[in-house]
């Protein structure tokens, strides 16, 4: 989970769908598809602890929340986290209790090769990640690798991180280790979580590792991460999947852009533009090789104001890369006349289904462009847009991420219709409360209800191909800029408590009776009686 802004806690509780007349609130009640898979998401640095033992290296995020002062607001880190490296076994139990069916978590770059570099590798590490794995297949629980979930090796930092080209080498040799050592029993890989969120909070709003503030760097660390992920993609088509036969994607976060006045056709044109920026700045390039015109539009306009010298093209032999270019006789690739053929569209492109992180919705409306980026609403200067949110949507303890169901189906349907209805699955989907809600956190379930309700419109309805859904999060955990001081676990985590002790909430319960049931088949769901 993430977000662009920092915010103070702000809690408010207020009722949701039950009375509602709108026809988008309507609840369905239906099941999902067979073989619908269900589970849980994590992050290594969030919830491993374990900084630095059995040979593990430093990566960015520990260098990050060790600074003096503190950048964490309750001045916080990972170094313990949720004690993971120690306690899989206990997550493990608490998956299978749950009924999870998948779990993704990530692989610690440092943990496995500590200085970043193929040269030395850390068995200990390697151990680790065995042992989970194997209790997972133990437990029926499919595993599902994140390759880089924002934990950069320091060394790497110290050469440029991945605004530095020379990144792409060092990650691929990483990505070919775990095909290579996970591969024959890991069948489905991440191979970026939310670069959107790592490029832009860590190199422009400094509120994310390694905390810069850099336009061009953030430009370039997007251009690194795509060609980053074509090149791993490749490696896996070539060499990995005749053997081990698994599906590789990148997971995106997207908030849905709402207008803000849907009768006005300069609000949903900003809306629109804006949605080609939030999900299409890395997902149409790995669709069809290039940016598409509104990135171009924005690079040229950083480009103008000398924030970025960074290339608005990518080069021919980069681009075949990340394209997959068999299509006999076709040349126009640039053009989007493959929106119109989702058949033709299926076996282009660097990816196997498409990773979606939703969280929340803005609206959205035109504002006059200003140079001024480096303050305040970042993208929304950017792109002269302003965002805003309806003051009658639920909160949660973030403030810009209210709970909007609906917004989640809109976003589905969205991607399919522009990006030839590709495989999706919900790799993260959560809410945020305050660490003083307890164990009966009623708006947490009242969250995934009514979101896992639009998605299953979505599919039932809408005939888009969600696949999969994996909760964010397990466990209460650190929160990034947050710390502690936000939770998003349907476990409790006493972080008091040396042996960090884990205790489900309503919530976990809710999403046990979900997944058993495959949605809602019926109406005497218990979660659905609380308003
Ligand atoms: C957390 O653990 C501490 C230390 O053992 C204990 O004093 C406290 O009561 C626990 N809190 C909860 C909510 O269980």
């Amino acid at each position: 989970m993430s977000i662009f802004y920092k915010f103070t806690n702000l809690i408010a509780f207020a009722t949701l769908v039950s009375n509602s007349t709108c026809q988008e609130d309507t609840f369905l009640y239906d099941t999902f598809p067979p073989g619908f898979q269900w589970g849980f998401s994590s992050s290594s640095y969030q919830i491993e602890g374990a900084w630095k033992e059995d040979g593990k290296g430093v990566n960015i995020w520990d260098t990050f929340v060790h600074r003096i002062p503190s950048p964490i607001p309750d001045k916080s880190n990972a170094d313990i986290g949720c004690d993971s490296y120690h306690k899989y076994d206990h997550d493990v139990s608490l998956l299978k209790y749950i009924g999870a069916g998948v779990y993704r978590f990530s692989l610690s770059w440092t943990r496995i090769l500590p200085t970043g570099r193929i040269d030395q590798i850390n068995p200990a590490g390697i151990r680790y990640y065995n042992n989970l794995i194997n209790l997972l297949l133990a437990n029926g629980i499919e595993p599902m690798i994140t390759l880089h979930h924002w934990d950069l090796p320091q060394p790497l930092q110290d050469l440029g991180g991945w605004p530095n080209e020379n990144v792409i080498q060092h990650y691929s040799n990483f990505a070919n280790l775990a095909f290579h050592t996970f591969g024959d029993r890991v069948k489905k890989w991440i191979t970026f979580s939310e670069p959107n969120v790592m490029c832009l909070n860590g190199y422009i709003t400094r509120t994310y590792a390694p905390g810069h503030k850099n336009v061009n760097e953030a430009i370039n660390c997007a251009r690194n991460v795509i060609i980053s992920h074509a090149r791993v993609y490749r490696i896996y088509d070539r060499v990995f999947r005749p053997l081990q036969g698994g599906k590789v994607g990148m997971s995106l976060s997207s908030y849905w852009l709402q207008p803000k006045d849907p009768q006005n056709p300069e609000h949903r044109k900003s809306a629109e533009f804006w949605m080609h920026i939030e999900w299409g700045l890395f997902a149409f390039p790995i669709v069809f090789g290039s940016y598409n015109d509104e990135t171009k539009q924005l690079l040229g306009k950083l480009r103008k104001f000398k924030l970025t010298s960074a290339p608005v093209e990518f080069t021919a032999e980069e681009s075949v890369e990340i394209k997959v270019l068999n299509i006999p006789n076709y040349t126009n690739y640039e053009s989007k006349d493959f929106l119109k053929c989702p058949h033709v569209l299926q076996i282009l492109g660097s990816y196997d289904f498409w990773g979606l992180n939703h969280y929340s919705t803005y609206l959205v409306e035109p504002t006059k462009v200003t140079t001024s980026i480096l303050h305040g609403d970042f993208i929304g200067l950017f792109l002269g847009a302003k965002i805003s949110f309806d003051p009658t949507w639920p909160k949660s303890a973030i403030p810009h991420t209210p709970s909007v169901p609906w917004g989640f189906r809109k976003m589905l349907n969205w991607i399919n219709q522009g990006y030839g209805s590709p495989e999706i699955y919900i790799m993260e989907n959560g809410y945020p409360d305050s660490p003083n809600t307890g164990l009966e956190d009623v708006a947490r379930v009242k969250f995934h209800r009514d979101y896992i309700n639009e998605m299953l419109k979505a599919v039932k309805i809408d005939g888009v191909q969600v696949t999969m859904y994996t909760a964010w999060g397990l466990l209460d955990c650190f929160e990034w800029s947050y710390g502690y001081t936000v939770n998003f676990g349907v476990v409790y985590v006493n972080h008091s408590h040396p042996e960090r002790p884990r205790t489900p909430k309503l919530s976990a319960t809710c999403l046990q009776q979900i997944f058993s049931d495959n949605g809602f088949p019926h109406e005497n769901f218990s979660p659905l009686k609380i308003n």
